[in-house]
């Protein structure tokens, strides 16, 4: 039998690309429980998970980044929904303890059927002049920032492993 956490971490893609269908209320609380239960600093858990199924909030921040990143098509991809992972800013560990318990996030969704892609290019609608609206509109937690977004839906498609880079480990003796 084969192990499976290996399983999922070797098969989890960036997907995307969607199905209209949307994420059940179980599935979030399947995958909102194992964000939960990543590690972080200290046990800070210095994050905030705002989960978005309404499609007119995810057109208006994609508007937003898009027009500050002078871009044009979805940073969504088409996924029926998206969790914004929002980050205490005064926690040391903060932004490293966001990216292990996303990366949980896709690992869980995996598991259950469901695609992800980690999305930085939200960012740019949290960053731009328009950035205290945006943080309210997600309902970021005073004192917090825009770490990471993650979306989420069930995979209309799928993509091949990305290339291993060669010389990235070092055994030092
Ligand atoms: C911090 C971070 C930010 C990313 N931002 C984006 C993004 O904004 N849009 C996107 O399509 N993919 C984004 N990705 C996905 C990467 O492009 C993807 O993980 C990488 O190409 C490797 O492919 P794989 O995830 O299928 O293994 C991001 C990934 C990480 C870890």
């Amino acid at each position: 039998m084969g192990n499976p956490v290996l399983t999922a971490i070797a098969e989890r893609r960036s997907i995307r690309a969607y199905k209209s269908d949307k994420v059940t209320r179980e599935q979030f609380d399947t995958l909102l429980k194992a964000a939960e239960e990543a590690p972080s600093a200290r046990n800070s858990q210095p994050w905030h998970f705002s989960v978005v199924q309404n499609p007119a909030i995810l057109a208006e921040v994609n508007a937003e980044a898009c027009k500050n990143l002078n871009r044009e098509g979805d940073i969504f991809h088409g996924a029926p929904a998206a969790i914004f992972l929002s980050c205490d800013a005064s926690s040391r560990w903060g932004r490293l303890d966001c990216g292990i318990t996303t990366q949980t996030i896709a690992l869980a969704a995996h598991s259950i059927g469901l695609g992800t892609v980690i999305l930085g290019l939200p960012d740019a609608a949290f960053t731009g002049s328009r950035g205290d609206y945006f943080n309210q509109l997600l309902k970021f937690p005073s004192g917090h920032s825009f770490a990471v977004a993650i979306a989420v839906g069930v995979p209309a498609g799928t993509k091949e492993a990305h290339p291993i880079e060669p010389d990235r480990i070092t055994f030092v003796e």
